[in-house]
């Protein structure tokens, strides 16, 4: 599919196949833009199947239009608690709001991304279906909830939409092939840039791995280095890196013994015939627990304390079990007599890609990518927990090599004009992408003012790439820097108390021209530094709340708030 979509998507805009009437409208939201490569796969499939269709970012769609729309798809991710993506959320609102128009007449389908390790898991795609529905619209096809590893799923529920809607439309002729024109140069051994994906990942070299922290922090972030020479791999700044991890051997020893099985039992993988410790170490997940993955053991369980957990009732007796505890504590807490490990393993999902905000810029440095990887270990239920990716990468030693592609984000990237002032926000590791952004602007030689806000515990032990900081300053590339150290006083200081104190230059800033970045804690973080921009902005623009947030959100719709959270 990824190469039908290559092929296909420069046609979308302008030219539709003849022969179907009625076109189909693809409306995409998403924090980085999954659901925006998957409705781009959709409207190539679609069209080679001879409909007319097209994809739309939800954020330039004039809600007001979706009465129009005869054929409607709706591809939409969920983030937090249950949130819509920034660039979905003005269209969310709408459909729930009084002058959401009705639907009769319209069809509709909805894909939802999401992680079912979060408890409202595909939040928002289930409120598109239930309220277009509600509107009186058709579902075509039922709505797909697609986990962090969707690629499959993804790529089925493409082929069902598209024949699915070719059938009610009657469709027209297929769209003519037009291989030819994107047949690459040059197509030698050599692998083009291009061809490092999530299934095709370059094999890099770790060159550097310290950590950043100063004795006696309570953190411990490390600056890795990735040697990337000859891979041909390009990325801007705001991109991410994607490693295929694999799992802890010592992790995947103690599962394999909770489940009393054997470590060379054959066992059915992603690829076909493998050792079960193979597929426990490569293949899947087996240390977040997710609902489903609980519905589905407790199926086999049969154990009545397990079910009783499940029901809608019990949500919060779930969540507060499933807090801090993994797949193993599942397995020891509510043992299956009769599960083999070839059982075990067809409930897992697969394991996903990590990803991590790129530190530094290609431009200024295209041999090497740099990380800023918080290392996640701590103690819960008297286990010993780590993150998976971060650990891989911290207690990795150097000179040893890691799966990685790019996973490139379009909703956080420098403003094209090199003039044009830019203000950064990422406390703690949320300061990676600036980093790159600051070596880009350097290379660059962009006169455009840079405005970084940072936040960490302590100054002595946690002030992050504090010389590059310093330089960047001495040099004038870094107009100013405003720093947090929440725990060098008695108070708690943070980014957005800093943001509040400087609220008459952030507003001259952002009047100016100035493109808002925040990086970081999607949860508590994110959501009080748009607190206090509304704030500054309902202060200095004479506005009120309503006004200040219509504002916030027009800087949204122009790109000049962008946000990379998690
Ligand atoms: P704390 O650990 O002292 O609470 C980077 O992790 C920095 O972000 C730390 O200084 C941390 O402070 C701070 N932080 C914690 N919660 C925050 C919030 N809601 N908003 C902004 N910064 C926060």
């Amino acid at each position: 599919h990824a190469a039908i979509g290559e092929v296909a998507a420069p046609q979308a805009a302008s030219a539709p196949a003849a022969g179907a009437s009625e076109p189909l409208t693809v409306l995409y939201g998403s924090q980085t833009g999954n659901a925006e490569d998957i409705a781009e796969q959709l409207v190539a499939a679609a069209e080679a199947a001879g409909l007319s269709a097209k994809a739309i970012d939800m954020l330039d769609y004039k809600p007001r239009d979706l009465k129009k729309e005869q054929n409607l798809i709706i591809c939409v991710s969920t983030h937090g608690e249950g949130d819509p993506p920034d660039n979905a959320e003005e269209l969310h609102e709408f459909i729930y709001g009084k002058k959401a128009p009705k639907l009769e007449g319209v069809k509709f389908s909805v894909l939802a991304f999401g992680d079912s390790s979060y408890e409202h898991f595909c939040q928002t795609g289930r409120d598109f279906d239930t309220q277009l529905e509600k509107l009186g619209a058709t579902r075509v096809v039922d709505r797909v909830d697609l986990d962090v590893d969707f690629d499959e799923a993804a790529e089925a529920w493409i082929d069902n939409v598209v024949s699915r809607f070719k059938d009610e439309l009657g469709g027209g002729e297929p769209a003519p092939a037009h291989g030819n024109v994107t047949v690459m140069p040059g197509t030698a051994a050599q692998p083009a840039a291009s061809q490092w994906s999530r299934k095709n990942p370059f094999q890099a070299e770790l060159l550097t791995n310290v950590v950043l922290n100063g004795r006696g922090s309570d953190k411990e972030v490390h600056h890795i280095e990735l040697d990337t020479e000859d891979s041909g791999l390009s990325w801007e700044p705001g991109d991410s890196l994607g490693i295929i991890p694999s799992n802890d051997p010592q992790v995947v020893a103690e599962l394999i013994a909770a489940l009393g099985a054997s470590a060379d039992e054959e066992v059915t993988g992603l690829d076909g015939e493998v050792s079960l410790e193979h597929a426990l170490t490569h293949q899947y997940e087996i240390t977040t627990l997710t609902r489903p993955f609980i519905e589905k053991y407790a199926e086999r369980a049969a154990n009545d304390e397990l079910n009783a957990l499940l029901v809608e009732e019990a949500r919060e007796q779930l969540a507060a079990y499933m807090d801090g505890r993994f797949i193993i504590d599942l397995v020891e807490d509510y043992p299956v007599a009769d599960m083999t490990g070839a059982d075990f393993v067809r409930l897992l999902r697969k394991l996903p890609p990590r990803l991590y905000s790129i530190a530094s810029s290609h431009a200024a440095n295209p041999d090497e990518i740099h990380l800023t990887v918080a290392a996640v270990r701590y103690q819960a239920h008297g286990r010993d927990r780590h993150g998976v990716a971060s650990i891989q990468l911290a207690d990795r030693s150097e000179d040893t090599k890691l799966p990685i592609y790019i996973d490139h984000n379009k909703n956080f990237k420098l403003p094209s004009d090199d003039d044009a002032p830019i203000i950064m926000i990422g406390p703690g590791t949320g300061i990676a992408p600036f980093r790159a952004f600051m070596e880009e602007r350097e290379e660059r030689g962009a006169g455009g003012r840079n405005w970084v806000f940072f936040g960490a515990q302590h100054f002595r032990t946690d002030f992050y790439y504090q010389t590059d900081w310093l330089r960047w300053r001495d040099d004038g590339l870094l107009t100013r820097m405003d720093v947090a150290f929440s725990r060098d006083q008695a108070d708690k200081v943070y980014v957005q108390h800093k943001l509040r104190e400087a609220s008459a230059d952030v507003f001259d800033w952002i009047e100016s021209g100035a493109t808002i970045y925040v990086c970081g804690d999607a949860n508590a973080m994110a959501a009080d530094v748009h607190d206090a921009l509304l704030d500054i902005i309902a202060e200095h623009a004479n506005l009120d709340a309503e006004g200040a947030a219509g504002y916030l959100k027009n800087l949204q719709k122009e790109k000049r708030y962008q946000r990379d959270v998690y």
